[in-house]
């Protein structure tokens, strides 16, 4: 490629949140054995994108400093590594890259190809970079840790789904209705009707009493809890478990860890399960194929252009998005 350098959006240090992001021209990565050059076309912001600004897994991420951050992304192929053998330049792709090296916000990243999948053209860009991390651990609580079948066989499950309006728990709704469940959700009041468009069966406002208890309307014992915010403590959920209910923790703080030990050793049959999402290909080519045949959508919050990354990172650090927020070059 004759353009050596593209613009890119970057922070130097631990700290700082949206005012840290710094605009810079910076070398156009090479990929290298098993890498994909891509040009992109939109990434999708997640908490753990600012949280490993904050410093979450000091002193391993991020691997160096300037940092690129964002690791969900949709773009085309322009150039492949050695002994790349499933792509060629001018695919389109979804790809999940790497947090020990970002790169996402950017005009242009390198992908693995073992995290990387074609992207039918039913599926806009925004729709697929919006899957990897939020759609890949919401399919993950629920079918691993959950053990929801998505084909729709299985037993009848009661499912619970905290701060069902956000990234993850869009996607978890409306992959537990492919199951044999019943969905509870929780959100604030002006999303209730959302959620209840992607599936929920019934929907609580987080900031009522009956929403603050978990209470189900329809006097449900949860089987399990996609459980997608924080600040609930085991007294509130345990009450409304069924006799062998989970409570999925995909945000673990310190209090859910000393619960999962206690619930483990005691050997409670209620348990706590933290979850820290594994990405799979199978996994996301079989969330952008859902994608394609109109059974699951991105739902997204906002699209802002590269030049204004710091806004979108703002608002990701804010906490109050309605499905993804996206970011495109
Ligand atoms: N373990 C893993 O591998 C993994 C993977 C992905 C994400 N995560 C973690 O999962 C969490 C959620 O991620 P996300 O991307 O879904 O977040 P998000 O998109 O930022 O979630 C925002 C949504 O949460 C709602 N909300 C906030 N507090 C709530 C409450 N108490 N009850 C109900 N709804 C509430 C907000 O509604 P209002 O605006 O109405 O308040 C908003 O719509 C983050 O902590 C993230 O780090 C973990």
């Amino acid at each position: 490629m004759a353009r050596k350098l593209m613009h890119a959006v970057q922070y130097d240090c631990y700290g700082g949140g949206a005012a840290s992001l710094k605009h810079a021209e910076v070398p156009i990565p090479t990929p290298k054995k098993g890498e994909l050059l891509l040009k992109m076309e939109a990434a999708s912001l997640n908490a753990f994108d600012w949280k490993i600004q904050n410093g979450v897994a000091r002193p391993f991420l991020p691997s160096k400093f300037p940092y690129v951050p964002g690791t969900d992304v949709a773009g085309e192929i322009i150039e492949i590594g050695q002994g790349v053998k499933d792509f060629k330049a001018g695919d389109k792709v979804v790809a999940h890259l790497s947090h020990l090296n970002g790169g996402g916000l950017a005009e242009f990243a390198v992908a693995n190809e073992s995290l990387t999948v074609t992207r039918p053209p039913e599926v806009s860009a925004a729709e697929g970079a919006g899957l990897p991390v939020a759609g890949l651990t919401a399919h993950q609580a629920l079918t691993q840790a959950a053990g929801v079948k998505l084909d729709g066989t299985g037993k009848q499950t009661n499912i619970l789904i905290t701060a069902a309006s956000g990234g993850v728990g869009q996607y978890a709704v409306q992959l537990a209705k492919l199951g044999n469940t019943h969905v509870t959700a929780t959100c604030g009041a002006r999303n209730i009707d959302f959620v209840k468009s992607l599936g929920a069966d019934e929907v609580l406002d987080y900031k009522t009493p009956d929403g603050a208890a978990l209470r189900s309307p329809s006097g449900r014992k949860y089987d399990a809890v996609v459980h997608c915010t924080t600040g609930i403590p085991w007294s509130t959920f345990e009450p409304n478990l069924s006799d062998k209910g989970k409570v999925i923790d995909i945000t673990p703080g310190p209090s859910a860890l000393v619960t999962f030990a206690l619930k483990k050793l005691t050997f409670s049959k209620k348990q706590l399960v933290p979850l820290l999402m594994n990405a799979k290909k199978e996994n996301l080519a079989y969330l952008v194929k859902l994608v394609k045949e109109g059974k699951l959508k991105t739902v997204i919050d906002s699209e802002l252009p590269l030049s204004k990354a710091e806004d979108a990172w703002a608002k990701s650090i804010d906490g109050h998005a309605t499905g993804k927020i996206i970011v495109e070059p």
